[in-house]
């Protein structure tokens, strides 16, 4: 069977207070309007790319309860392929806290649950669909070694495997070096590289040191300042956009997402980083995580929008 894009990861119940500040440490505030909605890095993911018209399978383990089933209900409703999605019989399916402040950032806590036990036995009877996939993206928010499997698994293939490191942690070699596409932002960059990423300059050099480290292409995205492209030993700068940010909440998720639909229909490194740009530049100015996920048709509006205005870079 071939899967044009497997997803690995994580699915949560994200629960939003929308404040003014986020709060200090000790500190109790008092928020504005609460919401649910779907999250979890590898469901936003893989929700992102459907919407943009990828051919998805999605696989993560939610507990066997209300939020798990209305995941799975909504990943269907998306026309994800969730056949081997896992059910866990003993922990609750992942929970985020997050708070959203009035400059669209966050602050996320995530209770891991059901996510945290994905191992790599769950996911041998998926073996032949991670070695069959065109490509392959995963995040950290299961267990590294399920992570090192999968990888190892399709690069084994030659399948393409893209690794967003978030939550930001360190990677052993053994791993990086089965990746093709690394994506981390600024912080996770910095702490992959030991270099403050704070501009395009210093952005180059960390992308550089991740590179050193076994890593055949490295994408940093740079929030509203866009991404920095690091492949085949040239630097390519994709501009961010001007919106009205009202959520910054799963603009990596959306950015990755669509980055993996660019590459699976062919489209170069620099064409699909611009893509994964403009797709992520959407999403923030929505609220919430899948919430916040275009369809091809609002890029689409989007760059044309951008082109009539000649405000395009
Ligand atoms: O990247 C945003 C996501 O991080 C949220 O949806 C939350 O669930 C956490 O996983």
């Amino acid at each position: 069977m071939k899967t044009d894009i497997l997803v690995i990861g994580s699915s949560n119940t994200d629960m939003v207070i929308q404040a003014e500040r986020l709060p200090a440490a000790g500190e109790t505030i008092l928020g504005g309007r609460f919401f649910m909605n779907p999250g979890g890095k590898g469901a936003n993911q893989a929700v992102a790319a459907a919407r943009l018209g990828g051919r998805i399978t999605f696989i993560a383990k939610t507990g066997n309860d209300i939020f798990g089933k209305q995941s799975l209900g909504l990943f269907n409703a998306e026309g994800i392929n969730t056949g081997y999605m896992l059910s866990d019989p003993e922990n609750p399916s992942g929970v985020a806290l997050i708070t959203v402040d009035k400059n669209a950032e966050n602050c996320i806590v995530v209770a891991s649950g059901a996510n945290a036990s994905l191992s790599e036995k769950d996911l041998l009877p998926a073996k032949t669909v991670i070695e069959n996939a065109g490509i392959v993206l995963m995040q950290l928010e299961i267990p590294l070694e399920t992570v090192r499997f999968v990888a190892q698994t399709a690069a084994a293939k030659g399948v393409m495997v893209v690794l967003n490191p978030a939550p930001a942690c360190l990677l052993p070699a053994g791993l990086l070096n089965q990746i093709s596409v690394l994506t981390p932002n600024e912080k996770e960059a910095e702490m992959l590289s030991g270099i403050e990423v704070s501009d395009i300059e210093s952005a180059q050099r960390a992308a550089q040191k991740i590179k050193d480290q076994g890593v055949k292409t490295v994408i940093i995205t740079l929030g509203s300042k866009g991404a920095l492209l690091f492949h085949e030993n040239e630097y390519t700068h994709a501009p961010g956009y001007m919106v009205k940010a009202v959520d910054t909440t799963a603009a990596g998720d959306v950015f990755n997402g669509a980055l993996v639909v660019a590459l699976a229909e062919g489209k170069n490194m620099q064409e699909s980083t611009r893509f994964a740009c403009e797709a992520a530049a959407i999403s923030v100015t929505k609220l919430g995580a899948q919430a916040s996920a275009p369809y091809k048709t609002e890029v689409d509006e989007f760059r044309d929008a951008l082109i009539q205005t000649s405000d395009i870079k």
